[in-house]
């Protein structure tokens, strides 16, 4: 298939004034479906060996795991040796194993599964183990010749690469293909925002979220990174515009099988509601329970055919909400056959009915509904489909519609309102941000939702923030200087303190285009007039415990 990004600027489309970025014709497509497979972090951490490993393997292959889909079988970080070799590459820990990452790798390989491994982009993994910066090649060499297929590369101590993070994964891209051989590259960065900087030209996956814990508020959390606005402007409704065959959201591992501080009678609810948002949103299953001790109500979460089915299919649209409420959720989507997945999720307490309407999703009149994790028909329903009763961590997943013409999703957002596309000046409160972390920002008004006033000049353009506030723009290298007036509002509290910094990137480029140092209330505003012409992603941070931070008039200009 011949891929090609085409980011065009201005309104017309001439081939002239477009950039063209081919990623490579040739190249097959990793992962056309999200990846599967089981990940030795949430079950072990650091307290991994060969003999587990090897143990895992065959659990794979004993439970069914691996018919029903699971084929990477990934060591994650505290494999290595503390040192590398004298030929300055890695090897395996030799007390925990011994015979070498090749020889697992085979012994992974001659269960019919995939191996992957884990390594970090920084001096140092999160374990303070060898990180592959500058041995970038050697690495990708090295884990060619053992074998691999699926490569982890996480971000801890990245900050101080001193190289923006699309460099960073560029390289390991490039090193990759130099070995000739097809390994798939998982960014492991917490979600700072690869769908934005360009992940998809480099890698099959990106993280979305901070680290899953295995207790439902965070599985819940990781799961909004990816489907709901705790990533992104609610304008999105979620990222999955972003994700498609080959390139897809990562909302960190499973902890199906793992989950705590939870009444037992609810454990199985939860799981399925993991597993079920898990499905619906097109994210990578990496299991990551002990499965050698596997529970057969665990098992048959993580093998329920029809939910994988959902996960894996062709068409590759991830999932997004089509109704949100108090914590009652209904996400659609649309498969391959022309019918549609729908998953109804009661987070609160309280039990509840939540309906859908058929308009809601593109259908009429009639149409078949089939219980996903049950098997079996439920019957015609007339409009739409009420989900009865639903309790805490209660959800229903099911097929609703007949084999046909794939439905259409919903309605992307267009370029022209989340980039700069125009010549001239664009307010950033005109365009959605793509990535935010902490306190959502607020346009046109203060973090209170008041007029931004500045030595009582009343501003209808700008931002408000709360400490701590960063979100990102993507200006494309398109526009030349970004402008603002930056203030502490009044409004803060007394003796509160803020910093406005201006970024190029994420937070692992580390490149600070201005800083605004400490400001009080009494500080006299300051203007910002930074070159960006080398900026794809603009990153706007504000810190501050409880200070509000207004950036008046925050602007891009762009050459006409
Ligand atoms: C980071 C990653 C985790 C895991 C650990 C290993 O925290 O996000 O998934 O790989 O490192 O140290």
């Amino acid at each position: 298939m011949n891929r090609l990004l085409v980011i065009c600027f201005g309104v017309s489309v001439v081939a002239s004034t477009c950039l063209f970025t081919p990623v490579s014709a040739d190249e097959p497509i990793l992962a056309a479906t999200p990846p599967m497979g089981w990940n030795s972090w949430n079950a072990f951490e650091k307290d991994i060996d060969e003999k587990k490993i090897r143990e895992i393997a065959d659990a794979m292959v004993a439970t069914g795991m691996r018919d029903a889909g699971y084929q990477y079988l990934v060591i994650d970080d505290a494999w290595m040796a503390p040192q590398r070799d004298a030929k300055g590459r890695l090897t395996g820990d030799p007390e925990r194993f011994p015979s070498g990452m090749r020889a697992l790798g085979d012994y992974i390989h001659s269960k019919g599964l995939k191996f992957g491994i884990y390594q970090d982009r920084g001096e140092l993994t999160c374990q303070g183990l060898p990180g592959s910066l500058q041995h970038e090649q050697v690495d990708m060499a090295t884990f060619a010749q053992w074998g691999v297929d699926y490569i982890k590369l996480d971000s801890c101590h990245a900050e101080r690469n001193g190289r923006m993070s699309s460099v960073d994964y560029a390289i390991f891209h490039q090193a990759i293909q130099a070995t000739g051989r097809p390994m798939v590259l998982s960014i492991s960065d917490f979600g700072n925002a690869a769908w934005a900087w360009g992940g998809k030209r480099y890698a099959q996956l990106w993280r979305t979220s901070n680290d899953i814990y295995p207790w439902m508020d965070s599985v819940y959390y990781c799961a909004q990174t990816s489907g709901g606005d705790q990533k992104s402007h609610p304008a999105f409704n979620g990222l999955w515009q972003f994700a498609g065959p080959g390139h897809w959201n990562d909302p960190d591992m499973l902890h199906v099988g793992n989950l705590k501080h939870i009444p037992e009678d609810r454990k199985d609810m939860a799981n399925r509601a993991h597993f079920g948002l898990w499905c619906i949103l097109a994210a990578p299953l990496m299991a990551g329970n002990d499965l050698r001790v596997m529970s057969d109500s665990v098992k048959s979460v993580l093998t329920a055919p029809e939910l994988i089915a959902v996960n894996q299919d062709p068409r590759g649209v991830q999932g997004y909400q089509v109704f949100s409420q108090d914590g009652r959720e209904v996400y659609c989507k649309p498969l391959a056959d022309g019918t549609a997945a729908l998953l109804f999720l009661n987070k609160r307490r309280e039990n509840a009915d939540i309906s859908i309407s058929w308009e809601k999703i593109g259908l009429a009149g009639k149409q078949p509904v089939r219980d996903l994790w049950a098997r079996h028909d439920l019957g015609e329903f007339d409009q739409g489909f009420t989900a009865k009763q639903l309790g805490w961590h209660e959800s229903l997943l099911v097929k609703v519609g007949s084999k046909g013409k794939p439905l259409p999703t919903a309605t992307p957002v267009p370029a022209e309102k989340y980039r700069v596309t125009r010549p001239g000046t664009t307010y950033l409160s005109d365009l959605y941000y793509i990535w935010k972390a902490h306190h959502a920002p607020v346009y046109d008004a203060t973090f209170a939702k008041q007029p931004i006033v500045i030595h009582s000049k009343t501003f209808t353009k700008g931002i408000g923030c709360k400490g701590k506030s960063a979100f990102m723009f993507m200006v494309d290298e398109k526009a030349q200087r970004l402008r603002a007036r930056v203030q502490i509002d009044p409004a803060s509290p007394a003796g509160s303190e803020g910093r406005f910094k201006v970024y190029n990137e994420d937070f692992f480029a580390n490149q600070v285009l201005w800083d605004s140092k400490i400001m009080t209330k009494d500080s006299a505003p300051q203007e910002i007039d930074v070159d960006i012409s080398k900026v794809k992603c603009l990153m706007l941070v504000f810190e501050g415990k409880d200070a509000l931070g207004n950036w008046a008039e925050a602007r891009v200009i762009a050459g006409q």
